[in-house]
């Protein structure tokens, strides 16, 4: 298969590339999509076809459910079997935004999307093109990242490209993700709701609308209420290790060996690494630059990856989890 890659960088090639997207997605094809988080494997969601194709091509497990992106409410509204007020006063709030709802799943919606489960985890992204292709077409668009699974999502249309050229009908480039990892998913069938992954939506904002909202504590709780949780995850090919920033005891990896060292820093470099990366001290900045920064070390061929440890605060607890998952 031939890849296409659509740019939408001018009126005319946006507007092509929402007809093109539009015609794929409605013959059942794969097509990656910006989103404002990361990019997603995007397909028709009541294909159960299509839907399958994206677990096969990710090498996804079957039991991992897909997020469901829509364009409106109202598109919302018909993919759930339920709309409580806490769902309403959410998506007014941080919709379109990095924050997936999970609630009661409606029958439009094929078992193969929720990995059988009775919930659906619903998004409405906060991207020009797809907000606009999930408007104007009218589709529901399962999408998970646009990676194969356990490997770092994409942040730009490149990163898809490397991932899945020759696999997939189409590639978007949209641009680089301006969030820059997955959105925050939020469990609203349970009393508090519950955040199962952290993101760049943190509990405290949450809270200012909910009032009251749990965080999942990364324990096994029997049936898999977010795979996502998964301890290994989102990970570069490189190891990672996390450097609290006080002493750095490095001789067990040097040990004379050749092997690359690279340091991702956001207040100081630690010594005796090969290269270094410093991104900036502010967890908005710092998400958006993320993935690309493990990216470009992973093709650099660097064997290991020295993380500065992020600050212990809410507005950091996404980043925080997604490199935890990644040290695993
Ligand atoms: O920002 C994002 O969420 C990106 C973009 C493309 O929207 N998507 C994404 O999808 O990260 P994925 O499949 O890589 O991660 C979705 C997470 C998984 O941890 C999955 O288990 C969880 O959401 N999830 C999806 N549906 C769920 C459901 N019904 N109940 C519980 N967790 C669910
Ligand atoms: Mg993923």
């Amino acid at each position: 298969m031939r890849t296409e890659m659509l740019t939408t960088a001018t009126a005319d090639s946006f507007a092509a590339a929402l007809d093109r997207a539009a015609g794929l997605l409605a013959q059942g094809a794969l097509v990656a999509l910006p989103t404002e988080t990361v990019y997603g494997l995007g397909a028709d969601a009541r294909n159960e076809n299509a839907v399958r194709e994206i677990f096969r091509v990710k090498g996804r497990p079957a039991e991992n459910p897909v997020i469901v992106h829509v364009g409106t409410l109202e598109t919302a509204m018909k993919c759930a079997s339920e709309w409580p007020p806490e769902a309403e006063k959410l998506a007014r709030a941080f919709w379109p935004g990095p924050l997936t709802l999970v609630l009661p799943k409606a029958d439009v919606i094929p078992s193969v999307v929720t990995a059988g489960g009775p919930t659906v985890g619903l998004r409405m992204p906060n991207h020009r093109f797809t907000l606009e292709l999930l408007k104007t077409s009218g589709i529901p668009v399962a999408a998970p990242s646009a990676n194969p699974a356990n490997r770092v999502s994409p942040t730009t249309a490149v990163h898809v490209m490397d991932y899945f050229d020759g696999k997939i009908a189409a590639v978007i480039d949209g641009g680089p993700s301006m969030v820059g990892i997955e959105s925050t998913v939020l469990d609203l069938t349970t009393r508090p709701a519950r955040v199962l992954r952290p993101g760049m939506v943190h509990a405290n904002a949450l809270a200012e609308v909910l009032g009251t909202v749990s965080v999942h504590n990364g324990a096994a709780t029997g049936a898999l209420k977010s795979p996502g949780m998964m301890p290994r995850h989102y990970s570069p090919r490189a190891k990672v290790l996390l450097w609290s920033g006080e002493s750095l005891a490095f001789a067990p990896l040097g040990n004379g060996s050749t092997r690359e060292i690279a340091a991702l820093c956001h207040s100081r470099y630690p010594t005796n690494t090969t290269r270094s990366m410093m991104l900036p001290r502010d967890p908005e900045a710092y998400a958006r630059l993320l993935y690309a920064a493990l990216h470009e070390f992973d093709s650099a061929g660097v064997d290991i990856i020295v993380v500065e440890d992020p600050p212990d605060l809410p507005e950091w607890q996404g980043i925080r989890d997604r490199l935890r998952r990644a040290a695993t």
